[in-house]
């Protein structure tokens, strides 16, 4: 196992004042110079929003379904990392995609106004996929509990406190789902709900088909349907993350495929919680009306 920048919690820093993990901050001008090419597809989300889940839809999809060519590598290696940088040059997500040759998949979790000007000035398309809050506070809070090289979590009531206040890497979520927002009409973003995932999985799929310009028959979206379930996808040891070693993802602690369903916030949210949080949201989503749902 190679040796990591990051063998045990790190702390924050901050890139044009949003906070992330401080080894990708260390080589920050890596990621503002990266050239994207034309033809690349960036998959852009808060973290924790369905990453995993749209980045092995859309490599069926390029793939034509053929679920063994998607097994040949863990996702990291397919669809790497942009942000992920650190001294080891061999873990770096930009390493590994200056060897591949474009038209790449990159997934990242910058913020809009993080993705490097090449993405824009090569036109490149974004899928943007996007989560309701309270689920995504919670799949967060799990993933930090079990990845060692996240900062220390803390107690449920203290995280969604710095989730409400966008102290999290990758910062806040509203600023986050708002950016790609306001955008996605001026440039080529298709921008998803992991709500909608959920109810129709197949027509979503064939959403981000035609989005890629894939003319797929319909035997074929609902190979790759049923292929992206939770169930499938969990089994699947080349999207499941079971390559990330226990070192780094503390399995007995939580599981990466934890449960991937719509409300499981109602398990977690206290009522006076949920009371604090519903006035956050109808004040930082008056001016973006995103039409966020949260149970199916
Ligand atoms: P939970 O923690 O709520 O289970 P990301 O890939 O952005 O890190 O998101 C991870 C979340 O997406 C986790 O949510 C994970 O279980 C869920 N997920 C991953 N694949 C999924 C799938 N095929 N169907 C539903 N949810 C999925």
């Amino acid at each position: 196992m190679k040796k990591m920048d990051c063998q045990t919690r790190c702390s924050l820093a901050e890139v044009q004042g949003i906070p992330m993990p401080e080894f990708f901050v260390s080589y920050w001008e890596r990621v503002e110079k990266f050239q994207a090419f034309k033809g690349d597809l960036l998959i852009a989300t808060y973290p924790k929003s369905g990453t995993t889940w749209t980045q092995e839809i859309v490599d069926l999809i390029l793939n034509q379904g053929d679920i063994k060519k998607c097994m040949r590598a863990p996702t990291d290696e397919r669809m790497p990392f942009l942000e992920w940088t650190e001294s080891d040059p061999t873990l770096s997500g930009i390493t590994r995609l200056q060897k591949m040759d474009p038209p790449r998949v990159i997934k990242t979790h910058l913020p809009i106004q993080l993705v490097p000007h090449s993405f824009w000035k090569a036109g490149c398309k974004v899928i943007y996929m996007a989560r309701n809050p309270k689920d995504t506070v919670v799949s967060y809070f799990h993933f930090d509990r079990m990845d060692l090289t996240q900062p220390e979590p803390g107690s449920w009531s203290e995280y969604l406190e710095k989730f409400m206040k966008g102290q999290l890497a990758w910062g806040s979520w509203y600023d986050h789902v708002k950016g790609y927002w306001r955008e996605r009409e001026n440039k080529a973003i298709l921008y998803l709900f992991f709500e909608d995932m959920k109810e129709d999985p197949a027509r979503e799929v064939r959403r981000i088909a035609e989005f890629l310009g894939q003319q797929l028959p319909e035997s074929t979206i609902s190979g790759i349907a049923q292929n992206t379930t939770f169930t499938a996808m969990r089994k699947n040891p080349m999207a499941n993350y079971s390559s990330i070693p226990d070192t780094i993802f503390d399995r007995k602690v939580s599981d990466f495929m934890r449960k991937g369903e719509v409300g499981d916030w109602r398990n977690h949210f206290s009522p006076e919680q949920n009371a604090v949080f519903e006035d956050q949201y109808k004040k930082m989503m008056a001016n973006v009306p995103i039409p966020f749902r949260f149970e199916i």
